[in-house]
């Protein structure tokens, strides 16, 4: 199987010839689309693709769900409640559906890999126009094609990967930051996850086109990057050139006009010493790690197929916070993993005590079929499972509003992303550590990073003002 990602040029070229032939017909229609995002980064980064093409094709955005034209869902199937929350609005825009029978309505993402899915859908909901998959969402506009001359529902869903199409029309919420995917799928099989299911196995871009990727967005404006993967740190091992993450990371460094970079998800087992040297040496990397651990239990890590223990997880902490004093560090925390027992459970909440994390991400376990963890004997039960979580979050919490109000005082950069939704007199930004900030402010200080001194705080923001 290929595990470098090859582009396929000659495909961009056929989509692009397609999306004019579609525009002809559908630009100055004033038809609407509305597109939900469920799931994580990488669907929010493959939504910005489906918008560009979109617009490309002359859909127009809109803000209502009930009233657009065509109405499209990237789900996403991590935990049992992302793909329950789909069938619900499923159900609900068969009645819209029926008052507009002239509604399109698509479906694609994670979800749409998994063939129980796609047979409950060819079942029981039989008026959705388009299905797909996540390894060809480049086609959606052969897709809406196909379905408007013939009339019929298409299914479309790749068991494995293509060449990658790029360099089409993408549309970002921000002109000044911007996300790259440096790899797509995952090869880690952690028990209870779906996601190197749906996602295919691990491949890498080359270098080269990342970085060319990153000095075009450069020269648009963008100034902050987030790169992309299930685990960056085993970047580049099955490239043909082998390169690992941190001589990536160090190369990005040299790019005019990038000033802040980020990255996620880093898997413990695979972070180097020589990653944590270039975070540590670098002024344009973040003040800020994702690093899940997902239980503080060895058992339970084991039985989880994450490839370290508890001791190595907080070593690993520990070197990286002497490296980075000033770093913030975030996690995911699963509880209720078959076979979870009280103690392990104490587990986890002595690693998030010992840590302090910034921000943890918690998840109730919840079952995928087909992955080993759905089989494993001793699942834990819901009241069980709940009353860890909410023990969990209090804890975590607590931990976060501790370093939250550990800002007061301090004068830190903020980069100004938006007019606070809530309050138009002031904008919100984030700090190098992730941290979201608000401040008096007007839409002229959008893009920029500036000084802030920071007054105040609560557990999940901080208010600021400019100095
Ligand atoms: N590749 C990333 C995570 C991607 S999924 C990593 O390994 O860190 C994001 C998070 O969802 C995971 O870190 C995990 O905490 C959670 N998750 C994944 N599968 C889950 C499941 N079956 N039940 C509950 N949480 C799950
Ligand atoms: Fe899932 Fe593990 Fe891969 Fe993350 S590393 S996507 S948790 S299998
Ligand atoms: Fe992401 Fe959900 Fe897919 S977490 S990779 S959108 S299953």
């Amino acid at each position: 199987m290929r595990e470098q990602v090859t582009i396929s040029h000659e495909e961009a070229n056929r989509q692009k010839t397609i999306i004019h032939r579609l525009s002809k017909k559908i630009k100055d229609s004033g038809l609407t689309y509305f597109i939900t995002t469920l799931g994580c980064q990488m669907n929010v980064h493959d939504s910005e693709k489906l918008k560009g093409i979109l617009e490309e094709i002359g859909y127009i955005p809109s803000d209502k769900e009930e009233s657009a034209d065509f109405v499209i869902y990237n789900t996403c199937c991590v935990r049992e409640n992302a793909e329950l929350k789909v069938y619900g609005r499923l159900g609900y825009l068969k009645n819209i559906k029926k008052e507009r029978p002239g509604m399109l309505i698509a479906l694609c993402g994670c979800m749409m890999q998994q063939d129980t899915v796609v047979q409950k859908l060819k079942k029981s909901f039989k008026h959705i126009d388009l299905v797909f998959g996540t390894h060809n969402l480049y086609k959606i506009a052969e897709l809406i094609e196909t379905r408007l001359e013939t009339g019929e529902t298409i299914f479309d869903i790749w068991t494995e990967h293509g060449d990658i199409v790029e360099d089409l029309p993408s549309i970002r919420k921000h002109s000044f930051k911007a996300s790259i995917n440096i790899m797509y799928g995952c090869n880690n099989f952690c028990s209870y996850c779906i996601v190197p299911y749906v996602r295919g196995r691990e491949r890498s871009r080359t270098p080269d086109d990342i970085i060319n990727e990153i000095k075009v967005l450069a020269t648009e404006g963008v100034v902050e990057i987030m790169l992309l993967g299930q685990n960056v740190n085993s970047y580049g091992s099955n490239l043909d050139d082998k390169i690992t993450f941190a001589t990536l990371l160090a190369q990005i460094e040299k790019i005019k006009g990038i000033e802040r970079i980020r990255f996620m998800t880093s898997h413990p087992k695979d972070l180097s010493d020589e990653l944590i040297a270039v975070i540590a040496q670098s002024t344009k990397i973040c003040d800020q790690l994702h690093l899940p651990f997902q239980s503080g239990s060895s058992t339970v890590l084991d039985q989880m197929n994450r490839k370290y223990t508890k001791e190595h997880y907080l070593q690993l902490v520990d070197k990286v916070k002497k490296a980075c004093p000033n770093i913030a560090l975030s996690t995911d925390i699963i509880v209720g993993f078959p076979g979870e027992s009280e103690e392990d459970f104490e587990d986890t909440l002595k690693v998030v005590e010992e840590v302090g994390y910034d921000f943890a991400y918690t998840f109730i376990y919840s079952k995928r079929t087909g992955t080993p963890a759905a089989i494993m004997a001793d699942q834990i039960p819901e009241d069980i499972s709940k009353e860890r979580f909410n023990k969990l979050l209090k804890l975590v919490n607590a931990i976060a509003y501790e370093k939250s109000i550990a800002h007061i005082g301090k004068v830190v950069d903020v980069l100004i992303e938006e007019v606070n939704q809530q309050n138009p007199l002031l904008v919100s930004g984030r700090l190098s550590n992730n941290h979201l900030v608000h401040l008096t402010g007007g839409q002229e200080l959008i893009g920029k990073i500036l000084p802030v001194k920071i007054i105040n705080a609560k557990s999940f923001y901080l208010m600021g003002e400019l100095v």
